[in-house]
């Protein structure tokens, strides 16, 4: 098969290349391919993919809040173009998106039918990335994630082990929750998923709910440092840019329905720290 993966340096990118590596790959990323410029269009077409894995993304919540022009002009018109390739060859696409096209308002988690509506520059421009891509291709496939860490990106474990090392004490909120992805579980759904020709609207992350101070804890405590104090704090504490949804777990119900589940996401995070 042949198979497009933009964004194939980040975190869903790279595991996808590693998951998909028996089969001839066109790799998209920055500096050599960006996804915004039109030519790419018929410059992928050309190629007569099979499949098309479209992670990529502005995903800096907060640089997207500073400039959102800059975010739809990556995320939606960025997934536009993409969409185009799979809607001229008529390959099936996977477009990854975000727990954050929901409000965060829930007091339960969302299905993959729940209303959206996103209080976020970074959750706007994804969710029209997810419309723009309804309307234009057939074998489409969007699949929500939430909190995605794998080794070596720029994550939440990766950071709070960092600033537990330099500060020696954290503040982390507990007003925030959601369910962590770990990427290499997340790119063994997809694999499964992308057999089965069920187009639709999915949602795959771990299983289980926690907050940013719980995973906070839980990263401590498995990579040897649960001596280190975390003290909640509420998100009125925290200065940033970007707002994110208080409470937006996302409930695994269409993929359960395929047979495709995934782990408690403490087993995922223990593999995180032994692989
Ligand atoms: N990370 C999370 O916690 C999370 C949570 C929910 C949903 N998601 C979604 O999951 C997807 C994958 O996330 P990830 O963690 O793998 O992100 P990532 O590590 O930031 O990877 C995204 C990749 O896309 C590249 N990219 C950005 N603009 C591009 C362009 N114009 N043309 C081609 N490539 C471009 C980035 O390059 P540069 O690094 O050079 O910009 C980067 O290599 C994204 O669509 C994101 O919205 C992520």
């Amino acid at each position: 098969m042949k198979i497009i993966i933009t964004g194939a340096k980040g975190q869903v990118g790279s595991a996808l290349q590693r998951v998909f590596r028996e089969h001839s790959l066109i790799l998209a990323d920055l500096p050599e391919f960006d996804i915004t410029r039109p030519e790419t269009v018929a410059q992928f077409a050309a190629e007569k993919p099979d499949l098309i894995f479209h992670p990529a993304a502005m995903t800096n919540v907060d640089a997207c809040a500073r400039d959102p022009h800059l975010a739809y002009h990556v995320n939606a018109f960025g997934t536009q173009n993409m969409a185009l390739v799979a809607q001229r060859t008529g390959a099936p696409m996977v477009y990854i998106s975000t727990n954050e096209v929901f409000d965060g308002t829930a007091s339960e988690p969302y299905h993959e039918f729940s209303p959206t509506n996103p209080i976020n520059p970074y959750a706007a421009s994804k969710l029209a990335g997810e419309q723009i891509a309804a309307r234009l291709v057939q074998k489409l496939y969007i699949v929500r994630i939430a909190w995605a860490f794998a080794k070596g990106g720029n994550n939440f474990p990766a950071k709070i082990i960092r600033a537990a090392d330099k500060y020696g004490e954290l503040k982390v909120v507990t007003d925030e929750i959601s369910s962590p992805t770990y990427v290499p579980d997340l790119v063994d759904a997809l694999k499964k998923l992308v057999t089965t020709d069920h187009f639709g609207t999915y949602h795959l992350t771990n299983s289980g709910i926690c907050s940013r101070y719980d995973f906070a804890v839980e990263i401590l405590r498995q990579s040897g440092r649960g001596s280190v104090p975390v003290i909640p704090i509420t998100s009125e504490g925290f200065n940033r840019a970007s707002t994110p949804p208080k409470y937006a777990p996302i409930q695994n119900n269409l993929a359960a329905a395929l047979g495709i589940t995934m782990r408690p996401w403490q087993e995922a995070l223990a593999d995180y720290f032994s692989d």
